[in-house]
């Protein structure tokens, strides 16, 4: 467990490193052995590629079949062409209806090849597009349910990039692999099959100069990948900026920063262009010259050893035909050879970024819960039990650092508890022990005297309501943001709404609860959004409210609100506030203070008021003061 984790973080640390450049990651590869990791991540964009596919296997089959027919119909033509030209028009044998049967042949063949092809390669982007959105919901699936720590570490762009253009690339396993590379692999193999049964002193000189076609278009990417690479890298330097220079609109007009972040852009713009232009040059200048020469050499080289051979005696007849179809198959060499090895970048590329997905797959999701007793939140406790029992816990996010000691804390049904204490005394790890975001020892938290790893998915989770420091509002109406796909009745939105004072000011908005909010609810007041936010708790009716620093950022007037709406929640659900402005929770029921990590003090207002040079106390004066 503890060698796993590690290594995640290192496979994060390297991730973060891929963003940065494509050639420190090959460094990094380097360091552990390119060998193994590269088989490791061919083998598993393999596995995952072969789930993706799974529903439609027989598709692939039928797929390769036809691809290898119609690849050995292109290999047929130039047999015929040569029977063509040795049987009737050399021999000035004119048997109309026997050539016009060859020649019909030969054009039948060649358009049966690209019909059929035509038809794979429609077929096979079909099951790509497939394969993409299962595996992309698979993917997106997955990230939902996986536990709190691993977004601790995880960087939200790659995240996204994860979930949308990694599951991109088995598209590219698909068409790179399955139709060019099998495609030209079978074409490749079929020619020189049939040139060797031809003439294999001839198959033999054009099979020799195939390694040159290697050759080059190796030496093109390579010449031409640092470009490749730098223009993909400035590509999401581009997208980086937009989002960063849209998600500061207001901080950016306010310094009068557009000129600025305009030029900015308009520098990675140019360098992304020169880039491109230079892979483009690589390109213009050596790989289509230099392949196009290759090809009149294996013509000449062709046709010299042919003239060769005839010396002496009369060219045979039966050669020209010969002659011609090997002029065929040469363009048939080369043009697969170029297509193999340039897939061979693209296909890294796919195989590299659909491990990455497989990667994300093979993250552990989040513990199961409550396997031996799902309802155990909701059965009906002795009376008397206390809603949240904590017993001695500790806890540490990071091995021998402690965040909490020994904490123990019982909290009665329907009380209204109040946390504070200085940033960083972990009162927000608390909460999220509480709300199980990570796992707390074992019997360490009881709720409603059932211990919380005992309590079933979904009973947890509707007997906890949180209330974030940040209301997390979506771009939906007023009633979706406290719905939150819960599909509640009407009524209970209302209810909810009316407890947290909400109510009142949505009915007020232009389409009442149907009124778009905006992206992040840009359309209401931050003291609103946290209304909204808690009407959102509330609608679910839990047993237990929590708050974290929910009232830290609203004004004082909203403030008072969510102070009469929590009044007014007194002893039908279980409160737990965390509250940075005191003012908040004066009223609890007893209030909690945490000093590094250790319950300092606890009681009512007044008793810690009454402890002189108490951390309550004086965090109290301290914000009377600043008030
Ligand atoms: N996800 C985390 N991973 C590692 N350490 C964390 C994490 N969250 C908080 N901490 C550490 O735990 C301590 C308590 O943090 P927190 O509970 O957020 O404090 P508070 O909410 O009281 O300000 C801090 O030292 C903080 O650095
Ligand atoms: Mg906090």
């Amino acid at each position: 467990m503890q060698a796993e984790d590690t290594e995640n973080r290192a496979r994060t640390r390297a991730e973060k490193g891929a963003e940065k450049g494509v050639e420190k990651v090959e460094g990094k590869n380097v360091e552990k052995g390119a060998e193994s990791s590269h088989a490791e991540s061919a083998r598993r964009a393999y596995g995952l590629l072969k789930e993706a596919a799974a529903p439609d296997r027989h598709h692939l089959w039928w797929a390769v079949l036809w691809l290898a027919i119609a690849a050995g119909l292109e290999v047929v033509g130039p047999l015929l062409g040569k029977r063509l030209i040795d049987e009737h028009l050399l021999p000035r044998v004119l048997d109309w209806p026997a050539m016009a049967l060859l020649l019909g042949a030969v054009v039948a063949t060649g358009c049966a090849s690209t019909w059929l092809r035509y038809l794979q390669l429609v077929r096979l982007s079909g099951l790509a597009m497939r394969s993409v959105q299962r595996l992309r919901e698979r993917v997106y699936g997955h990230v939902l349910r996986l536990p709190m720590a691993f977004f601790d570490r995880a960087i939200t762009g790659q995240l996204v990039s994860r979930v949308t253009n990694d599951t991109e690339a088995v598209k590219g396993l698909y068409i790179q692999v399955l139709f060019v590379i099998l495609d030209s692999t079978i074409v490749l193999a079929g020619t020189i099959l049939a040139m060797a049964w031809l003439d294999w002193r001839l198959m033999s000189l054009v099979v020799a100069l195939m390694p040159c076609v290697l050759l080059i278009v190796w030496l093109y990417q390579r010449l031409s990948a640092p470009a490749v690479a730098k223009a993909r890298q400035l590509r999401s330097d581009i997208n980086a900026q937009v989002a960063e220079s849209i998600g500061g609109m207001s901080v950016l007009q306010a310094n009068n920063a557009q000129a600025r972040f305009a030029e900015r852009f308009s520098r990675t713009n140019e360098d992304q262009y020169t880039q491109r232009v230079a892979e483009i040059r690589a390109n213009a200048w050596l790989l289509r010259p230099a392949l196009d020469m290759l090809n009149v050499v294996l013509l000449a080289s062709v046709i010299w050893l042919f003239g060769q051979r005839a010396d002496g005696t009369v060219l045979g007849v039966a050669e020209v035909g010969v002659l011609y179809a090997f002029i065929s198959y040469i363009a048939r060499v080369i043009e697969p050879l170029i297509q193999i090895t340039m897939q061979f970048s693209q296909l890294q590329q796919s195989v590299v970024a659909t491990a990455r997905v497989a990667t994300l797959l093979d993250e552990a999701g989040a513990p199961e819960h409550g396997k031996g007793a799902p309802d155990a939140a909701n059965e009906t406790a002795a009376p008397g039990t206390p809603a949240i029992d904590i017993r001695h816990l500790d806890f540490a996010y990071v091995d021998n650092q402690k965040v909490l000691h020994d904490l123990s804390l019982q909290i009665p049904q329907g009380a209204f508890y109040g946390i504070v204490g200085h940033t960083g005394s972990g009162k927000s790890t608390l909460l999220s022990l509480l709300l199980r975001y990570y796992p707390a020892p074992r019997g360490s938290i009881l709720m409603n005297g059932v211990p919380l790893d005992d309590i079933g998915h979904d009973a947890f989770r509707a007997s906890m309501g949180l209330v974030p420091q940040d209301p997390f509002l979506l771009a939906a109406s007023a009633r979706d943001n406290i719905d939150m796909g819960r599909n509640l009745p009407v009524e209970r939105i209302e209810r909810a709404a009316r407890a947290a004072h909400a109510h009142d000011f949505i009915m007020a908005l232009e389409d009442g609860y149907d009124t778009l909010l905006g992206e992040g609810g840009s359309r209401l007041s931050s003291g609103q959004k946290q209304l909204i936010a808690i009407a959102r708790a509330l609608a679910g009716e839990p047993r237990v409210l929590m708050l974290d620093e929910a009232t830290s950022r609203i004004d004082s007037a909203t403030e008072q609100v969510v102070q009469q709406a929590l009044d007014e929640l007194r002893g039908q659900v279980t409160i737990i506030a965390i509250a940075h402005r005191l003012s908040t929770i004066r009223d609890a029921d007893r209030i909690v203070v945490l000093n590094h990590g250790r319950i300092e003090e606890s009681g009512s207002h007044d008793a810690l008021m009454r402890i002189e040079g108490g951390l309550y106390q004086r965090l109290y004066l301290l914000q009377q003061l600043a008030a």
